[in-house]
């Protein structure tokens, strides 16, 4: 098969319990992947990145892993997965696994052993300290919520470390086993034909000295990230992990998961030849206008626009900055944040509003990486419980919003444009009942908002998932992989970006706006795409969330 390079990746991130369920249970699974394999080779993508598919409880959704060396049955099975595997090879397609290295979940048997014996040789694997003045070591505060330490069952003033749910303790990279472990999972999927690994948060895998506190002024648990993210330390780990891989596999895709790393520590995480990823996803490019946010509520249930300003200089910056060095990642989405077009919230003609947000980012320089159902323009669900969303911070969130008067229905309302919980249901693939992802309820779902499913778009040339495909076949053209960058200076309603290579130069040029905006581009060869816009001589005039992409 031929290998594909990072320059030439389209990565398509498959949630796979919402993604098809294949046995009517209500969860998505492995088999119900295969089977859509030919609506995503028609897309145009040609990596799949699946999230976690261990042995899990699924406190976290997958992220806490019991066995790693198993597919959770809810799943499928070991056989349905090398099946997955060789039915994408056969279409040319690569199929990369979400590799969970910072953290197990507390039921997995290395935890389980060293939470119930102090001499268990699993006991290293795992980080301890003891408690200060009767509370816990420091104050540090986990990512979930609360502080990052829980007790030890088994010793007084003695503490585990998690940096995610209490269920979730960390791993103790220090010590040479989880290494090797590490090493030996790793080779496992590698053997079972994967193609790479997503390194779920490899950034926080060195802790610094648990002495020091976070200097604050009242007694809460403090987030820490100067503690416990992107140490220097994490690079040699990490390179020393990954040329391992690269000994049984050349050519496997690392896409790291570093959600704080600024452009610096993503120069660092991807400059070659000692390089630990081949890109990272940041979670920094959507600088939020913060205007609106109540300090009085918790931040986990209020959505905040994008800052377009912020935005824009950010990825100016990511943009030129790995010029000669790497690939950027190029997304919108993931499970962790709002769906975009939520985020963006246009009052009016969403689907151009979808397409033109496709133009923006994927033309740019970098590596697509589409969330599954932004091809159709989904939104974040509307989800109607609290229980829903399966995080205390909201209904901690939730009685604040309370306090302050705010009705269930606002809340609810609120949340759900802001929490990951919204952003990983069910794909809409027809108009039955539950829209052809699975003939029983679903493990999550919710009636809106309602996103035209794969059949109604695909027989509308005018649908958002049309225009996917047709811009992922622009993507594969040389100029848009290899073509330089150059962002012009444009009021903050515009995007507009040329692409040059040799002699040709294409502009790219969106309205992020409702309000109508013209561009001076000059004499066109060609209108290579456009949707709610046109040339006339020499200028570009965009009607509300317009686009183009036009050839000199
Ligand atoms: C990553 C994942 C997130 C998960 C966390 C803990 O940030 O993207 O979903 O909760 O790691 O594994
Ligand atoms: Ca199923």
């Amino acid at each position: 098969m031929k290998t594909i390079k990072p320059s030439e990746r389209i990565v398509y991130q498959i949630y796979p319990k919402s993604f098809n369920d294949s046995n009517n249970d209500g969860i998505g699974d492995l088999r119900g992947i295969t089977q859509k394999l030919d609506y995503l080779k028609a897309l145009g993508i040609n990596t799949l990145w699946l999230n976690p598919i261990y042995v899990s409880p699924q406190v976290d959704n997958g992220y806490d892993v019991a066995d790693y060396y198993q597919i959770d049955q809810k799943l499928g099975t070991l056989a349905d997965f090398d099946e997955l595997v060789k039915q994408a090879h056969d279409r040319g397609l690569d199929v990369i696994l979400d590799f969970v290295m910072n953290h197990t979940s507390e039921k997995h048997p290395w935890f389980q052993a060293a939470l119930q014996d102090k001499e268990s040789e699993y006991r290293n694997f795992y980080l301890w300290h003891q408690g200060k003045n009767g509370g816990p070591p420091n104050n540090w505060a986990s990512f979930f919520g609360g502080s990052v330490w829980q007790k030890d069952p088994l010793a007084d003033n003695n503490y585990y470390f998690h940096l995610f749910a209490k269920e979730m303790p960390d791993l103790n990279w220090q010590e040479p086993r989880v290494q090797t472990e590490m090493v030996k999972i790793a080779k496992f999927w590698l053997d079972h034909g994967v193609d790479g690994f997503r390194l779920d948060a490899f950034i926080h895998i060195v802790k610094a000295d648990f002495e020091q506190d976070m200097l604050a002024s009242d007694d809460k648990p403090q987030l820490a990230e100067m503690f416990y993210a992107n140490l220097p330390q994490v690079v040699p780990h990490l390179q020393a992990f990954i040329a391992q891989l690269h000994e049984i596999k050349p050519d496997i895709f690392i896409l790291g998961e570093a959600a704080s790393a600024d452009i610096d520590l993503a120069v660092t995480y991807t400059t070659p030849p000692k390089k630990s990823c081949d890109t990272v996803v940041t979670f920094r490019y959507f600088a939020e206008d913060e205007t609106g946010l109540d300090p009085d509520l918790l931040r986990i249930g209020q959505p905040l626009p994008l800052d377009l300003t912020g935005f824009k200089a950010n990825m100016l910056e990511w943009q030129k900055r790995l010029e000669g060095v790497s690939f950027p990642t190029l997304y919108w989405s993931n499970h962790d944040m709002p769906r975009i077009l939520t985020r963006f919230d246009p009052k009016m003609q969403k689907d151009a509003c979808a397409k033109m947000l496709a133009t923006l980012m994927y033309l740019q320089r970098g590596i697509p990486c589409i969330y599954y159902g932004e091809e159709l323009g989904m939104e974040s669900a509307l989800l109607t419980k609290l229980s829903d969303f399966e995080d205390q911070q909201i209904n901690e969130f939730a009685k604040q919003a309370q306090a302050k008067g705010w009705s269930k229905e606002q809340i609810l309302a609120s949340a759900s444009k802001a929490h990951k919980m919204a952003v990983r249901l069910p794909l809409p693939f027809d108009k039955s009942k539950y829209q052809g992802f699975s003939s029983v309820q679903p493990w999550k779902w919710a009636t809106s908002p309602k996103t035209r499913s794969v059949c109604d778009q695909e027989i509308d040339p005018g649908s958002v998932l049309a225009y996917y495909r047709r811009i992922l076949q622009l993507k594969q053209q040389e100029i848009f992989i290899h073509g330089r960058f150059i962002l012009e200076n444009t009021s903050a309603e515009l995007y507009v970006y040329r692409r040059i290579l040799d002699q040709k130069e294409v502009w790219v040029i969106c309205n992020l706006g409702e309000i109508p905006q013209e561009f001076k581009c000059g004499p066109v060869k060609k209108v290579l795409l456009g949707q709610n816009a046109r040339v006339k001589a020499g200028t570009a005039q965009l009607k509300a969330y317009g686009s183009l992409v036009l050839e000199r």
